[in-house]
This record gives structure tokens, C-alpha cells and sequence, in this order.
């Protein structure tokens, strides 16, 4: 590139960026992914690192973050809020570390966060006092969102333990949980107002709300990360003793981090999370990697945007914009039909996506999704792609509206769709697509985990007829495996010792595997752990069901109605006979003793932390609910403890001191 259209292209990606970052920080609306962004900007600043003389004083690779706005009051930060700089594979992670290490002069010690995705804040505490709290702003000067911080629960107001430092400022990140995010949604689509496009946007929006009380109302989360300034006592040396600190202070502090002290254990935790990113509850789109050494760090400094001390190591994104070439029908296991988008194919979240779900009519009409538009799809990991919206301002007049068929495409029954629900089912019971769509989720890895009854397999079986129901998969004869295509004598035996090891799974597992409507992972578990046995929870009445915490009148009605059926009982008796094991067994160490009883926690316990405590209490049986009710069968109370302490008494809710709640864990 010669300098003429060098400076052409920077002219260009400037504009480009600009009028993102507008559309991402200011509006919350933004109309290309994060990679696409990413990506421009790095090549603007490759050309401003080949070209330096064209760099402007506007660039945005000069910014540091969005300016305040006018509606809220400038702060000063205590300490700088820079950004991170970022490196996207290893190769560049190796350069950075040769780097820092070189200008440090020795090997060092790192620690490897995750990278939550939510919006950056700093919190200022006086002699143990929530004082101010604060956007991130330019770096220097953020905008004073004290109030709606406050709405946070897990936001410290008053730090714990005996001897508060004098003046103390933390970072972290205030982020919306999934949950939360998906929830909002719903309510905003409810009330005809635009979603949010993903929930680190929900989260920045909910931090600038006017009304505190609609911040509230939104169910945000923190973290907290970097002690950034202290005064009154000395720093600890090392950041993860800091960050052992602040959880002692009673700030929330992720426990996943891990130290590294070379390129190799850095790689491997980043691609655990990789991996398991999905496990977590809220979105992370990186890991930060910082010097543990909080000396070495002052002696590295700072460039003006971020720290030499740190880098964030990005994912692979979750969201790209790609065509939607078509919308196919799928037909589920309970017969529901299932629009799904056909994509061109588009590299995102760590693999090729070429479908996407759709759930239903509704959320087409919602989202206002027509054939031929462009759309921006999310991934996260391994969970089933999304397209969040189409890119209206990209339509050419060959978009085609979407008609849900009224007949079944595999069978081609009626389709139909009652009064007030969203979806249309094939009218068919035995509609081959149910059959096939049940056996798959039967050996699903989370459910009787099969190894290698997967869908083609499956097919075969079906066709064959030598698979017509589920309990025909345990009668299968060495004969009909023999004859499936390519089993020889090792794919036979393995097949056959799969099916065998799913006998042993516990209940938990058959009832997921079962397919019961509302009856997920995390049910079957609830409800395996409190009923124990198929006997006991075919048994169960709808109110005995619903007493069960965490289990509502809804999922109480399915699973009675899921035993009233002939079919399924004579499904299961043929289960039974098969030799499967139809109960749970007790989790290890542990008995039950809390089953069914809901803990509330307030006030600091000397003994363990909130978090040891719910896991105890989770560990036996026991749920700890978050606020004070009639239905709260204990209140544990700390030290210092809140307003909760109040409400249990009002209600007359029993209360438990640390020494009579570790009794009664058997802890004493
Ligand atoms: S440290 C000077 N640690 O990512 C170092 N930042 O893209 C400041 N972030 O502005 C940041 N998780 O808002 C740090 N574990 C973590 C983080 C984290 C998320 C955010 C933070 C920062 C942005 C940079």
C-alpha cells in the first residue's frame, strides 16, 4: 500500500469507527459484531504504525473509552482507568510475554482472570463507606453513578471486617447474568420496546439509567478485580493476595483465576474457559493475564491507553453477520415445529455456524426476520447459535416474508397450534421425527450418555425397524447391530457395552433422558434428589410436587400428567424390566439433612465465607434463597446484619447464629 491510499484507508476507517462506536456506546444499538470492529481497528492501527505522521489527534485508536455524559456528574478517578490491550492467538500472547519479561529483566508470575463482558466501574469506599461509584468514562474522569450502583446487591456498602482502610478505590464490572438479561428481554419485547442486543449493553444502559429504580429492577451483578488505590494500610505485594483481600472486605471476586508463570499454563487455562465458557452465568469474551508482582507492575508503567502489566487474551468471537439464505422446519421430540435459519456459512464463537434457531412464528414476526436478510448471529461455545437481529439497513428488496406451514414436513399430518401457545405441533404421536428427535436426547451425553448412538445410527435403526420406542434400544440382538453399516466385531462390542453402561445412570439422568415438558437437567436433579426413586415420584401428587423448592405448579402438572399416560408407564415398566436402575443414591460424604429447607445468610460468619456457607448448605440438601420470606425456614445471622435480620423477625422466621447453623451442618 503506498502512503497516498494508505492515508485514503485510514480516512475511511476512521469514519467507519467512529460512526460505530456512536451507534455501540452511545445509542446501545450496534449494527456490526465486535470482530468486525475489532478488526478494523487494527488495521487502522497497523496503518497508523506504518504511517505514523497520519495519525490524527481524533483517531479512535487514540480514545480510551465513550465521554460522560451530560446527565451525570463528573468524578475524578483516584486511580486511572485504563483499558487492556488485546492479543487474539498465541503467537501474539508469546510475543507480549517475551516483552514484558525483557523490560522486566527476569521471568515472572502471572495471574489469569476471565474477561467479563459487562461495563467497567470504579467504587470508592471511605473508611469502610461506599462513597461513589463511578463509569470508566475517558479514564480519568467518569460519570457519578453512586445511586444506581447502590442497586447492586452484591455491592459492598460497607466493607467487612474491624479496621477499613481510610481511602480505597476498587475496579470491577457490573454485568448481567445471562438470566437476567434473557428475562429483560422478554419483559421489554412484552412491552413493545427494542431488546437489547446483548447483555454487556444491558448492563451499560442500566447503569445510565436516570431512575435508580429502574436500574434495580434489572438484576445486575459484580465482580471486582483491581485494588486500584488504598491509603491507611500497606498493599499486599501481590495481586492475587489483593484480590484475597478484597473478598475478605466482602467485595464479590471471582474465584476463576489461576496463576501461570509461563506461555504454556496462560494458553491452557484460556482454553479451558474456551471450552467451558458456557458453564458460567454470565458472558466472558476473553482472559485477562496480569503481572502478580504489584512492585514490578509500577516499574512497567503504563502507555497512555493501557497497563504494560496486563493483556486481554480474546475469545473467538460470538457474533458475525452473515445471510440468512432460507428457513427450514425442523420437528422436535414432543412434535413441536421448529423454524430454523439456514445460514451461509460464517466462522463464530469458535466454529462454523450454517443453522441457527428461530423457537417460533412469534420471534420471527418479533425480531422482524425475513428470508434473504442479513443477520447477526451469536455463538456461545457450543450452545445452539442465535440470530439476534436483521440488519434492516442492509435490505435490497429480494427479502421474502416467512409463512409457517400448517402441515407436518416429515409426516404430513395436520400442524397444529393452540390458543395462547407459541408453537404448533404435529398432531401425529407417531410422527417418525418424534421418534428419532426422543432417541437422540435419550442417549444425549447429559442424559444416558450412549456413546455413538448418534443420529445417522439412530436413522439406520429406525429404518431397519429394529428401533420403534426407546426400550427397544436394550433388546437389541448382536444380529440386527451386526447388520447396521460398517459395525464389525469392535463397533458391535462398544455399541453393546454403552447401551449396557447406561443402565447404571442414576435418576437424575433418566428423567432428563425422559423428555418430561419442564423437566430439564437441573429439575430431574432437584427432583430425583428430594423423591428418590421412579416408585416414590410416580407416586407424588401434584401438591406433594409442588411443595418440592424450586419446583412450581407448572412443572408439577407435567410430570403428574407425564405418569398418567399408559404409554409412558408402559415405557418405563419395559425399562424396569431391562434391568435399569430407576433410583439415585445419596450424594458422597454427605446425607441429606437439609432437604427441602430454604437458608437466608446475613451478616459476615467467622468461620467461612458466604460462599463455603451456600455450598454447604446446597451440599446437604438445603437452598439458600436471597431475601427473607414467609416460606424461609432459617435465617443465618452473621456479623453485622443487614435489614434481613429485621424481616425474619417481623415474620417470626427462626434465626440461626454461626454456632447453632455449624451444628446443625454437623460441622461442630
Ligand atoms: S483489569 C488496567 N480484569 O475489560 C487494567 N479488566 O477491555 C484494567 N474487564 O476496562 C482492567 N474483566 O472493564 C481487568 N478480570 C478483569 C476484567 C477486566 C473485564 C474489562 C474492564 C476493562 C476492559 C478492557
Amino acid at each position: 500500500m503506498n502512503m497516498e491510499e494508505a492515508a485514503k484507508r485510514a480516512e475511511e476507517l476512521r469514519r467507519q469507527l467512529n460512526h460505530h462506536n456512536y451507534r455501540y456506546y452511545v445509542l446501545d444499538d450496534p449494527v456490526i459484531s465486535d470482530a468486525e470492529y475489532d478488526e478494523m481497528m487494527r488495521e487502522l492501527r497497523a496503518i497508523e504504525e506504518s504511517f505514523p505522521h497520519l495519525t490524527t489527534p481524533d483517531s479512535p485508536t487514540r480514545r480510551v473509552g465513550a465521554p460522560p455524559s451530560e446527565a451525570f456528574k463528573p468524578v475524578n478517578h483516584l486511580a486511572r482507568m485504563l483499558s487492556l490491550d488485546n492479543v487474539f492467538n498465541q503467537e501474539e500472547l508469546r510475543t507480549w510475554l517475551d516483552r514484558v519479561e525483557r523490560q522486566a529483566g527476569q521471568r515472572l508470575e502471572f495471574v489469569c482472570e476471565l474477561k467479563i463482558d459487562g461495563a467497567g466501574i470504579a467504587l470508592t469506599y471511605e473508611n469502610g463507606v461506599f462513597v461513589r461509584g463511578a463509569t470508566r468514562g475517558d479514564g480519568i474522569t467518569g460519570e457519578d453513578i453512586t445511586a444506581n450502583l447502590r442497586t447492586i446487591r452484591p455491592l459492598p456498602l460497607r466493607l467487612m471486617g474491624d479496621d477499613p482502610p481510610a481511602l480505597l478505590e476498587v475496579k470491577g464490572e457490573a454485568f448481567m447474568p445471562r438470566s437476567s438479561f434473557e428475562e429483560l428481554n422478554r419483559r421489554r419485547e412484552e412491552e413493545g420496546q427494542p431488546p437489547f442486543a446483548n447483555p454487556r449493553n444491558a448492563a451499560a444502559g442500566s447503569l445510565r439509567q436516570l431512575d435508580p429504580a429502574v436500574t434495580a429492577s434489572r438484576r445486575l451483578d459484580l465482580l471486582v478485580y483491581e485494588l486500584a488505590y488504598l491509603e491507611g494500610r500497606e498493599r499486599p505485594p501481590r495481586h492475587h493476595q489483593a484480590l484475597e483481600l478484597m473478598r475478605e472486605w466482602g467485595f464479590p471476586v471471582s474465584d476463576k483465576w489461576a496463576m501461570a508463570s509461563s506461555a504454556e499454563e496462560i494458553v491452557a487455562f484460556c482454553e479451558q474457559w474456551i471450552e467451558r465458557r458456557d458453564d458460567l452465568p454470565y458472558e466472558v469474551d476473553g482472559a485477562v493475564i496480569k503481572v502478580d508482582d504489584l512492585e514490578m507492575r509500577d516499574l512497567l508503567g503504563s502507555t497512555s491507553k493501557a497497563p504494560r502489566w496486563a493483556i486481554a487474551y480474546k475469545f473467538p468471537a460470538e457474533e458475525k453477520v452473515t445471510r440468512l439464505l432460507d428457513i427450514e422446519i425442523n420437528v422436535g421430540r414432543t412434535g413441536a415445529l421448529t423454524p430454523t435459519a439456514v445460514l451461509d456459512p460464517v466462522f463464530v464463537g469458535g466454529s462454523t455456524v450454517s443453522r441457527a434457531t428461530l423457537h417460533n412464528e412469534d420471534e420471527i414476526r418479533r425480531k422482524g426476520i425475513m428470508i434473504g436478510d442479513w443477520v447477526l448471529v451469536h455463538k456461545a461455545g457450543d450452545v445452539i447459535p442465535e440470530i439476534i437481529k436483521p440488519i434492516t439497513e442492509r435490505r435490497d428488496g429480494t427479502q421474502k416474508a416467512f409463512v409457517m406451514p400448517d402441515r407436518c414436513p416429515v409426516c404430513g399430518a395436520r400442524a397444529f397450534r393452540p390458543e395462547g401457545e407459541a408453537v404448533a405441533r404435529c398432531t401425529n404421536v407417531d410422527c417418525p421425527a418424534r421418534l428419532f428427535e426422543s432417541i437422540l436426547h435419550y442417549a444425549s451425553r447429559d442424559a444416558m450418555d450412549i456413546e455413538g448412538l448418534g443420529p445417522a445410527i439412530v436413522n439406520e435403526l429406525m429404518q431397519k425397524g429394529y428401533v420403534r420406542k426407546i426400550s427397544d434400544l436394550y433388546r437389541l440382538s448382536d444380529e440386527q447391530l451386526y447388520d447396521l453399516t460398517h459395525f464389525k466385531d469392535k463397533a458391535v462390542s462398544n455399541m453393546k457395552k454403552a447401551i449396557d453402561q447406561s443402565r447404571q445412570r442414576p435418576l437424575s439422568r433418566l428423567l432428563f433422558a425422559l423428555g418430561i415438558r419442564h423437566v430439564g437437567r437441573h429439575t430431574a436433579e432437584v427432583l430425583a434428589r428430594r423423591f428418590r426413586s421412579m416408585e416414590a415420584l410416580s407416586a407424588a401428587t401434584e401438591e406433594e410436587l409442588s411443595a418440592t423448592p424450586e419446583i412450581g405448579p407448572i412443572i408439577a402438572a407435567s410430570v403428574r400428567a407425564f405418569f398418567e399416560e399408559p404409554r409412558n408407564l408402559e415405557l418405563l415398566e419395559e425399562l424396569r424390566k431391562s434391568g435399569l436402575r430407576m433410583d439415585e443414591g445419596m450424594a458422597e460424604g454427605v446425607s441429606g439433612t437439609l432437604e427441602g429447607l430454604t437458608f437466608v445468610l446475613t451478616g459476615g460468619l467467622e468461620s467461612m465465607t458466604r460462599e463455603e456457607a451456600r455450598a454447604a448448605i446446597e451440599e446437604r440438601g438445603g437452598r439458600v434463597a436471597g431475601s427473607v420470606s414467609s416460606r424461609t425456614d432459617y435465617v443465618v445471622v452473621g456479623k453485622d446484619p443487614g435489614s434481613k435480620l429485621q424481616k425474619a423477625e417481623q415474620l417470626g422466621v427462626k434465626t440461626l447464629d454461626e454456632a447453632a447453623f455449624r451444628e446443625m451442618l454437623g460441622m461442630t
